[in-house]
């Protein structure tokens, strides 16, 4: 039973749990989430769409193309949400919206990922930048929430304004490297 990996064959290991020896763990990243469809024919559509940690829900219409927060009225600089206590777990129910995350503790920090109506649930962890556009007909998007113990939604709801974050400003300007693209095209 004995390990006979000579060092040149070593395979990564795990590091173990709670382990702080390596350098700061990088935040958890977005994942797009598949559910079950129990029918989805042209006529019924059915679908199991339970987040079973949520404890909060806000649905989010759009009437036309929107851009969720709006940029910035003087500058016409990108806004974000932030949320420190709160994970997003959006379900796109009609129409198509694009949401752009940025999350400066991930690896590769900018990302651009496309909901679909019907598509997969896109989970944002909390502490990531997230700004949305609507297609030209709008959307209607449900956010199963999962807030933690003593988030207050005046602190969750905070607007970033992108001018005013050197970081955030340098990762998603013209000249910063070009986001990963997850079902868009440019
Ligand atoms: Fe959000």
């Amino acid at each position: 039973m004995a390990s006979t990996l000579l060092p040149q064959h070593r395979q990564p290991q795990p590091s173990p749990s709670g382990s702080t020896a390596q350098a700061p763990r990088p935040a958890p990243m977005f994942e797009l989430i598949p559910y079950e469809r129990f029918r989805d024919t042209p006529a019924v559509r059915f679908f199991d769409i339970t987040v079973a940690e949520s404890n909060a829900r806000d649905l989010v219409v759009h009437t036309g193309p929107a851009v969720s927060p709006p940029d910035d009225p003087a500058s016409g600089a990108w806004q974000f949400y932030l949320h420190p206590h709160q994970q997003d777990n959006l379900l796109a129910l009609q129409g198509g919206r694009t949401f752009y995350l940025v999350n400066l503790g991930w690896n590769y920090p900018f990302h651009i990922v496309r909901l679909e109506s019907g598509g997969d649930i896109l989970r944002i962890p909390p502490g990531t930048f997230h700004r949305s556009v609507s297609d030209p007909d709008g959307s209607l998007v449900l956010n199963q929430a999962v807030r933690e113990e003593g988030a207050s939604v005046a602190r969750e709801f905070r607007i970033y304004n992108s001018s005013h974050i050197p970081r955030l400003y340098a990762t998603t300007a013209r000249t910063a490297p070009l986001p990963k693209l997850h079902g868009v095209s440019w």
